[in-house]
């Protein structure tokens, strides 16, 4: 793949399998797409961006996702902004500024289900292609995102897994959120019916042929032709390995932080962090243009 030019773009390495620093760009306002071009080129080979130091409106956070694709709409109304609803408001604070109680719905939603190493969107048929990040308020301590790599977690699988998950499909399904956090209220009828459960390869192949590992710790349920209770304990075996240290990068939010990751060969989660203190990220989430493949 022959290179595009370096423009004012500078990098820093963050983690050495996953994820790129890239400053000498202000996100928000119009690009060149020489620049894009650049964006897109990192972002293909390090799967998760973070540029410090932006500022950006909604308006602006979603102008600058659509250079890459086409946004998403979440199901969930309670978490959407009201001026844009391709925005979600992923925050323990009210749109007035008003911090929520520490058992609000939305808090224990945000730290149950996210602290579950997750990719976005698994449960479509098409799932989401990338998610995007911008950091308003972050709390003093706790509260990290972890995004791992499931491609350098594939390639170092022992052989026999690979053997053994090469044909595998798991069943994943918004409901299963509440197998795994028994404590949110169920879904709506409404919700239920636009979340119908979708089935995945376990190993998805990638437009440039490299493989990576897909699951869910939070919607990812059934692996089709096991037993309930094996297909259980090979889903743990890969969640565990997939997130080990070594194909693991965790950061530490700072306001003004834009963080942009591509959901088909990632997982991420949320850290712990104390529930009295502020949280406020703004998020926009890209569709995805395929179904995964085998
Ligand atoms: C997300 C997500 C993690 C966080 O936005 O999809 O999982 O740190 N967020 O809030
Ligand atoms: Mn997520």
């Amino acid at each position: 793949m022959a290179k595009p030019p370096i423009i004012s773009l500078q990098t820093r390495r963050i983690h050495p399998t996953i994820g790129m620093e890239v400053t000498g760009v202000d996100l928000s306002g119009p690009l060149q797409q020489a620049t894009i071009d650049q964006i897109e080129y990192l972002w293909r080979q390090h799967l998760v961006l973070v540029f410090p130091n932006q500022s950006l409106t909604e308006e602006q956070q979603i102008a600058f996702s659509k250079n890459f694709g086409e946004l998403d709409i979440t199901i969930e109304d309670d978490k959407k902004s009201s001026k844009n609803p391709e925005v979600l408001r992923i925050a323990n604070v009210d749109e007035r500024g008003q911090k929520l109680d520490v058992d609000h719905p939305i808090q224990h939603y945000f730290s149950t289900l996210t602290a579950l190493w997750h990719t976005d969107g698994s449960y479509r048929a098409v799932p989401s292609f990338a998610s995007m990040l911008h950091a308003l308020e972050v709390t003093p301590e706790g509260g990290e995102t972890c995004f791992a790599n499931g491609i350098a977690a594939y390639e170092a699988l022992p052989d026999d897994i690979k053997r053994q998950v090469e044909d595998k499909h798991m069943v994943h399904s918004y409901e299963f959120t509440r197998h795994f956090e028994r404590r949110l209220p169920s879904l709506s009828e409404d919700e239920r019916l636009q979340s119908p459960p979708a089935t995945h390869p376990v190993v998805r192949r990638h437009a440039d042929g490299r493989k990576s590992l897909y699951v869910s710790g939070n919607v990812a349920y059934y692996v089709g032709g096991m037993p309930l209770d094996e297909g259980q304990r090979l889903h743990a075996y890969l969640l565990d390995w997939v997130t080990q240290p070594q194909f693991v990068y965790s950061h530490r939010w700072s306001v003004g932080d834009v963080v942009l990751w591509d959901n088909r060969p990632t997982l991420h989660r949320v850290l712990p962090y104390n529930p009295n203190h502020r949280r406020v990220l703004q998020r926009t989430e890209l569709k995805g243009t395929e179904i995964p493949h085998a």
